[in-house]
């Protein structure tokens, strides 16, 4: 009989489709989290502007640790409600959610709310464990308000749809009807059980870009991935597709859509060696289509050998904030080991990649500037007035200067003290609140 328990447990565990720690509760739990800020480049606290031609601003780091072994193994991520709200993946058959909380000028600089609960199938039962619940990624599609997620799984290679309720505190259940039939296309490509569909993005058109994590076992060119564009509505033969990940080792883990249209790819590197190394390469949109080998544009590489507070990045999401612009976060897999971190970074991306031009930054013009250009036009009008004024009295020159001079005195003041609200002239109310947010970028 002990033996029979034994073995039931162990078959269970192994399987990993035992009631989980949550019972039938699958809505969602608390889970207490320590949250540790942290900096990107620790060695070298002022940067603040990264990748190959000044791509990334930072914007804050956060650490996230607990006592609950349930927490870790995040493998994808997206952000909801003008990230404000988080939602991730672990790579076990759990979802995670939690608020985000930005200093006034958006750097992120903790979070709260946190719970944790089971990816459920069409059946309302639990996919907690390996074998069914290796989700690898996650996105959101549909409307804000009434959102579906596709979540990617290796190992038993699917894709599903599934719904969240109670705006981000679950239950979380698969919908019945399939995504698209990728499984077939992924063992066709001969992709291994633990080489699956890592990476997905839904592109501007509606095709769902798929990449697997690594080269089947099979093929010669080592270092190129299988990809496919799928047709979610249609369900239509996929298109084919590549990408070469330039050198060995270095897969895909994630991908985000960024407000043009173009693709970001989060790739992953680790060495005894060097420890944990990523790159972001960028995916122009119009490259994608049937039959081509990507490489895309490095436009980032990071290592923890160099002092980069990065473990094992496996998830990537892009939102676009309505007044801070378009934001990157990336979030780490610690494996639930205790020797990794699961670290979160977040940046500011430069609004090249929503409009495709060439200049790096699109950041306004400085406080100062504009206040050293507005002084100057107010000397200008002044010394106007003065020439007009010079056959006429005395007095009223000197009244007219006096209430000039008065004025930059209090416009000097006011710089002083709210330096972010940017006085001009009769600007009215709704002016100032629309100046607020008007350098997205100070302060970081
Ligand atoms: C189920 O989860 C909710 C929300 O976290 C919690 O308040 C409740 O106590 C849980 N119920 C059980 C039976 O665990
Ligand atoms: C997004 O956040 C900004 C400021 O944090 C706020 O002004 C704006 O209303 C928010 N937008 C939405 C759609 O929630
Ligand atoms: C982060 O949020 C928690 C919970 O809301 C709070 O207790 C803590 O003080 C906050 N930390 C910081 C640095 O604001
Ligand atoms: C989907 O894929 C499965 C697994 O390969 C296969 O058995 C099934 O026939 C496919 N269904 C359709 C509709 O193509
Ligand atoms: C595109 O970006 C440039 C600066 O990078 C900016 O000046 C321009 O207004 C942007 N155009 C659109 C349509 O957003």
């Amino acid at each position: 009989m002990r033996q029979l328990l034994f073995t039931l447990f162990v078959s269970r565990a192994l399987l990993g489709i035992s009631a989980s720690s949550f019972g039938d509760n699958v809505t969602g739990e608390v889970v207490n989290l320590e949250v540790k800020p942290i900096i990107f480049l620790p060695t070298l606290p002022e940067a603040k502007v990264f990748g190959e031609q000044g791509e990334l601003k930072y914007c804050g780091g956060l650490q996230l640790s607990s006592g609950n072994s349930a927490f870790g193994g995040l493998s994808g991520v997206i952000l909801l409600h003008n990230g404000s709200r988080l939602l991730a993946v672990e790579d076990v058959g759990r979802w995670f959610s939690a608020t985000l909380h930005y200093t006034k000028d958006g750097h992120l600089n903790n979070l709260s709310d946190a719970l944790l609960g089971p990816l459920l199938d069409a059946e309302g039962d639990s996919l907690i464990g390996k074998e069914l619940g290796d989700a690898e990624s996650i996105i959101a599609s549909g409307h804000t308000d009434d959102l579906d997620f596709l979540i990617s799984f290796e190992r038993r290679h699917r894709i599903w749809r599934y719904h969240l309720e109670g705006g981000g505190s679950g239950p979380m259940h698969a919908l019945a009807q399939p995504v698209a039939n990728v499984t077939d296309y992924i063992l066709q490509a001969g992709c291994e059980e633990n080489g699956g569909m890592e990476a997905i993005a839904l592109l501007a058109d509606g095709g769902l870009l798929v990449f697997c994590e690594k080269p089947p076992p099979s093929t010669d060119a080592i270092h190129v991935v299988p990809g496919w564009v799928f047709d979610v509505q249609q369900g239509e033969a996929p298109q084919k597709l590549f990408l070469d990940c330039k050198e060995d080792g270095w897969y895909p883990t994630d991908l985000a859509t960024l407000p043009g249209g173009d693709v970001l790819v989060l790739q992953r590197f680790y060495s005894r060696a060097k420890g944990s190394a990523m790159r972001l390469r960028r995916l122009k949109q119009e490259d994608i289509c049937d039959g081509v080998t990507l490489e895309g544009k490095l436009i980032a590489e990071f290592s923890a050998a160099d002092g980069f507070a990065i473990d094992n990045m496996e998830g990537a999401a892009v939102f676009v904030h309505d007044t801070w612009g378009t934001r990157l976060l990336i979030v780490s897999d610690d494996n639930f080991s205790p020797s990794q971190q699961t670290v979160l970074h977040m940046f500011q991306l430069s609004e090249s990649h929503r409009n495709r031009s060439e200049d790096t930054w699109a950041a306004p013009p400085s406080s100062e500037q504009e206040a050293h250009d507005e002084t100057r036009d107010n000397r200008f009008i002044l010394l106007c007035t003065i020439y007009t004024l010079t056959t006429m009295s005395a007095t009223c020159i000197a009244v007219l200067t006096l209430r000039k001079w008065y004025s930059w005195r209090k416009e000097d003041w006011y710089r002083q003290m709210e330096p972010s609200i940017q006085l001009r002239g009769t600007s009215g109310d709704e002016d100032m609140a629309a100046d607020l947010p008007a350098q997205p970028y100070a302060d970081m």
